[in-house]
């Protein structure tokens, strides 16, 4: 009797685990299959930095050396390139917010990533397309 007890014990640890593992697998496939870009994968292009960079030059260079973009992109590790693009649309340049067109927003974060180090790709930085799909990582 008392075997049995604890055979049905194991048993039903046994499942629990197996259940825990599952619901782990089923946590994870999101992520693991969505395939999940980030700012490493090349997802801006090279016309973008040049445009971008002029644009820097006029409207953010005054305020912000490159530096600057180490502890901002540290800061949004993780998160929606998106989010950020909205956040300097929202507060950029400082003395001046939204003043400047979508396309130039989009193009000077496209600068500032390839001045951090990250790669030009193939396929354009787009708000609309693809940047709630692309994760920032830290420099
Ligand atoms: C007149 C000065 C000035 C100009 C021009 C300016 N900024 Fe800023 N910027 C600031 C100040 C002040 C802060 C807030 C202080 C801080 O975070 O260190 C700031 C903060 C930021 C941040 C951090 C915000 C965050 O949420 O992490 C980013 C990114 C940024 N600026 C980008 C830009 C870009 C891109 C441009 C050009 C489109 C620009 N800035 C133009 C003064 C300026």
């Amino acid at each position: 009797m008392h075997n049995v007890a604890r055979s049905t014990m194991t048993q039903s640890i046994i499942t629990t685990a197996k259940a825990i593992g599952f619901a782990a697998v089923v946590a994870f496939a999101p992520s693991a299959f969505a395939e999940a870009k980030t700012i490493k994968d090349g997802v801006f292009t090279q016309a973008q930095v040049d445009s971008g960079e002029a644009t820097y030059n006029s409207s953010c260079k005054a305020c912000h050396d490159m530096r600057f973009y180490r502890n901002t992109l540290k800061s949004w590790d993780g998160q929606p390139v998106l989010w950020m693009w909205e956040s300097i649309l929202g507060t950029m340049p400082a003395d001046n917010p939204g003043s400047l067109m979508l396309d130039e927003y989009t193009d000077v974060v496209a600068y500032i990533l390839s001045e951090n180090g990250f790669p030009t790709g193939e396929t354009a930085l787009d708000p609309d397309v693809n940047m709630a799909d692309i994760s920032i990582v830290a420099p």
